[in-house]
């Protein structure tokens, strides 16, 4: 059986069990590129879902700070949030919202997306301002091609922006090439007058100025992520990732061969072993589906996760150097090397947005550097 090797857990002097230090300069200068690289455009910085996990305040801040014209987010709730932080830029909610959040907005003076033409009808009795959402292909939220002459009668005066969104900017020329046209056909047969224009994410920011329009809506890039999700190095586009998330050796431990590690005992020690115990788990959002797959960075180097991911801790094979105390970087840079958002996503068969959004900020506080 396993023993326990190293100093006492009392020496150790980390922050928490697992932090994540959020770099806002790396917003600022993320914002900048962006508006770089859609000169003429204003930016709406997407802050929705806590700003992908990193908080939406201080993000919210720092992007307007670096140029950003607006904010946009998904509930009306996320909208008050930025209000109640002293944000006076306007704030474009995307989904469509029921009667009492729609009061809500219209108390908060936030702008909502007409997504059919009941939602039209439901702002129309509203002192709101509405963008009008077209379905040009997402086939997810937005008026059809067909009703958009309705809805913007309905909402008259009230309307005050268009647009729609890429299913898929990151990967498919093709299907991005036909949403533009059916969106340029709506612009071409409406007259929408001076109302503002928009269509690009962060995809369609980098990759396809066409789109770029008035205005464009970049999220995930914000943060220094690749909108590949799985692959891609944001630093080839320019752009610095925000979230370094680091945790420390709680317990290490000596194996000898046939020991096993963590629940179902799916990992066993073939040889004399050294394991580190680091107090992370999916609880504060460091996916299980992670298990036997990921790494993470100790001393420098790239240290195997063995066995399965637990709610509050996993552990990950080390060396006899490796001491009780020593920081883990599960994200984010330690010496010469480096684990990427878009690696997470990848050993986890998911994405980088949902690896960020998904740190759980009742578990794993967040510092802000660069303020
Ligand atoms: C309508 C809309 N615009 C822009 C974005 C930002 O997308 P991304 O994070 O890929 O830049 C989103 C996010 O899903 C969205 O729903």
């Amino acid at each position: 059986m396993g023993e326990r090797v190293g100093t006492s857990f009392s020496d150790v002097h980390a922050p928490g069990r697992t932090w994540a230090e959020v770099d806002i300069g790396a917003v600022r200068h993320n914002v900048r590129a962006l508006r770089r690289r859609a000169r003429g455009a204003s930016l709406m910085a997407v802050v929705k879902a806590d700003a992908y996990g990193h908080g939406a305040l201080p993000v919210a801040r720092a992007a307007l700070e670096a140029g950003a014209d607006w904010l946009a987010v998904v509930t009306a709730e996320e909208g008050t949030e930025l209000r109640g932080g002293g944000i006076g830029a306007p704030i474009l909610v995307f989904t469509d919202l029921l009667p009492d959040k729609l009061d809500i907005a219209e108390e908060y003076g936030l702008t909502v997306t007409a997504h059919s033409v009941e939602s039209a009808e439901r702002i129309a009795r509203r002192s709101l301002r509405a963008h009008l959402k077209v379905n040009t292909g997402m086939n997810r939220w937005g008026v059809e091609p067909g009703e958009v002459s309705e809805a913007r009668k309905i909402l008259g005066e009230q309307l005050a922006g268009v647009y729609t969104h890429f299913a898929s900017a990151d990967v498919d020329p093709e299907a991005t090439r036909q949403q533009i046209q059916r969106f340029e056909k709506v612009l071409a047969a409406h007259p929408f007058g001076g109302v503002m224009v928009h269509a690009a994410n962060s995809a369609a920011t980098l990759w396809y100025p066409r789109a770029h329009y008035d205005c464009v809506r970049p999220g995930v890039a914000l943060y220094g992520l690749h909108p590949a999700g799985d692959s891609g190095d944001p630093g080839d586009e320019g752009l610095r990732p925000v979230m370094t998330l680091k945790s420390y050796v709680a317990s290490v431990r000596r194996l000898e061969p046939g020991d096993g590690v963590s629940y179902g005992l799916t990992f066993r020690a073939r040889e004399p072993m050294f394991t580190a115990t680091v107090p992370v788990g999916y609880a504060e959002g460091y996916r299980r589906a992670l298990s036997g797959r990921a790494q993470a960075l100790i001393r420098g180097r790239r240290r195997p996760l063995l066995g399965r991911v637990t709610m509050d801790a996993c552990v990950f094979g080390v060396d006899g150097e490796v001491e009780v105390g020593d920081e883990v970087v599960l994200l984010g840079e330690q010496g010469k090397e480096k684990i990427r958002a878009e690696d997470l996503g990848k050993w986890a068969g998911t994405i980088n947005y949902e690896i960020t959004t998904g740190i759980n900020p009742r578990r794993v506080e967040r510092s802000y550097t660069g303020v």
